[in-house]
């Protein structure tokens, strides 16, 4: 989401003249997007400004700018920690930077926006032109939540649950299509609530309408909450060609007693029972999760509930967090606050049991044929085309590797015949086949058979070695 929100200040500074720099030092305006999702990003913010103070110090007309969710957090508070900031502003502030940015261009003055009282969510996006070479975008639905999880900072920073109208996701999609993009990943915090509020359709008809939109190949969407996964959903994995047959379900806890003082409003059985409902409709499925460890009251034996119900879904892949005091959030104020040593040791426990089932998970792929969305060339060789050759002038095999990403959104790293290694485009944005020859923690690579979308298909034969 703040990926997002990022490429959104961008676009509307753009008429301003403002474009992006890697140079941190040649920069007028420097905006730091902030995330108070864990206290550990909220310091990493701060530190980081801090060490800004020199280049303020050089250059005074520089503006330094604080956004997004510690900004809507802290507000003017952040002015008397860091002197040197000359612009806090919130996270529905976005669309208001131009005249902001003006207003402190024309006075000199420090400047001030954490309102979230306007509501009007429609009007505060931009689709500027996208970066070439980009087949994926993320698209927000929806901003804030009414959740209110004991742990969690987001409805107080993000505000109350909005949805955007179908018409303007609809053209914001469409718009990103004709610059080409391939693949979309709607955002919301809770996308399975989408325009229940306002009445409008539902988030399975929602994407029953983006499933139609042509030269779109793939739908991705997060974050769903398990208490409002509906079965009309779960039916639009297998009824919609789209949509990527992945589903990241944050389960957070395995122990009823903690998902109940989370404020969740589902038990294990009820979780477990969806997802299983969810992989008889779609039985290839990729199922993602986050867990919090070290709740305050968590006990070894609702930690061990939690590994239970990791064993029992044996999901695609975890994110697991320490739990952290956020302002605000009411679990701050809860009792029974668990050790950092502790923490530490079940965070591990976890991150040791998730990576024994993604390792069979990923084993269980060698030999299958796996349909992959090519974003271009993998890290490996990224930025090497031109270093390509090797030293005597010959083709350096290791630096010709693609990458893309299978419906369920596993990392496929592979090599192709040498009719598509001269050009990036050749098959970027496309969907090829991939025999799959060797699996990785993280990922899993192979060779490209033939591309289904390329009329000429495969010229050759000369495979050149991983
Ligand atoms: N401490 C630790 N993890 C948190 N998350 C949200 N709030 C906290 C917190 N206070 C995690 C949840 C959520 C993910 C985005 O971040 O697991 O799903
Ligand atoms: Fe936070 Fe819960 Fe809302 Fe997710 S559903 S954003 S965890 S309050």
């Amino acid at each position: 989401m703040n990926v997002y929100d990022s490429e959104q200040i961008e676009c509307i500074l753009k008429p301003m003249g403002y474009h992006r720099t890697q140079r941190l030092e040649k920069a007028d305006l420097i905006i730091v997007n902030t995330c108070s999702i864990r206290a550990k990003a909220e310091q990493k913010a701060f530190s980081f400004i801090g060490r800004l103070v020199d280049l303020k110090q050089r250059n005074p007309h520089l503006v330094i700018a604080m956004g997004g969710c510690v900004a809507q957090q802290e507000k003017e508070k952040i002015f008397k920690r860091m002197p040197h900031v000359d612009l806090v502003f919130g996270t529905h502030a976005i669309s208001r930077l131009p005249q902001i940015i003006s207003k402190i261009q024309e006075n000199r003055c420090r400047q001030i926006d954490t309102d979230q009282s306007q509501v009007i969510l429609d009007n505060e996006f931009v689709t500027g032109t996208i970066p070439k070479n980009r087949i994926s975008a993320f698209v927000t639905i929806m901003r804030g939540c009414d959740n209110y999880c004991t742990y969690c900072i987001v409805p107080y920073v993000r505000g109350r649950e909005v949805s955007r109208t179908p018409r303007k996701i609809i053209a914001e999609i469409e718009k990103l299509v004709s610059h080409g993009i391939k693949e979309i990943t709607l955002l919301g915090q809770n996308v399975n609530s989408y325009g229940r509020k306002e009445r409008m359709i539902s988030f399975s008809q929602l994407l029953a309408l983006i499933n139609e939109i042509e030269g779109l190949e793939r739908i991705r969407f997060t974050t769903s909450h398990p208490k409002d996964l509906s079965t009309d959903l779960m039916n639009a994995f297998k009824v919609l060609d789209k949509l990527c047959r992945h589903i990241h379900l944050p389960v957070q806890s395995g122990s009823d007693r903690i998902l109940n003082r989370m404020n969740r409003n589902y038990s294990k059985k009820h979780y477990i029972e969806k997802v299983n409902q969810l992989k008889d409709i779609c039985p290839d499925i990729a199922v993602t999760s986050d867990i919090i460890v070290g709740f305050p009251g968590e006990s070894n034996s609702d930690f061990q509930q939690t590994l239970d119900l990791i064993a029992q879904v044996r999901y695609h892949g975890l994110f697991a967090f320490k739990y952290s005091d956020r302002p605000l959030a009411s679990a701050a104020k809860f009792s029974g606050k668990i050790p950092e040593e502790i923490k530490n040791q079940r965070l591990q426990k976890i991150l040791n049991l998730q990576k024994y089932i993604t390792k069979e998970k990923h084993n269980a792929l060698i030999g299958t044929t796996q349909k992959v969305l090519v974003e271009g060339y993998s890290k490996k060789s990224d930025g090497c085309v031109e270093n390509r050759l090797n030293n005597n002038g010959k083709d350096n095999p290791l630096m010709l590797q693609w990458t893309g990403r299978t419906s369920a959104n596993l990392i496929v790293n592979f090599v192709t015949s040498k009719d598509y290694c001269n050009d990036r485009m050749a098959i970027t944005g496309r969907v090829v086949n991939v025999l799959i020859e060797k699996a990785m923690a993280h990922s899993i690579s192979g060779r490209m058979l033939n591309c289904d979308r390329i009329e000429d298909g495969l010229k050759g034969d000369n495979w050149y070695a991983a």
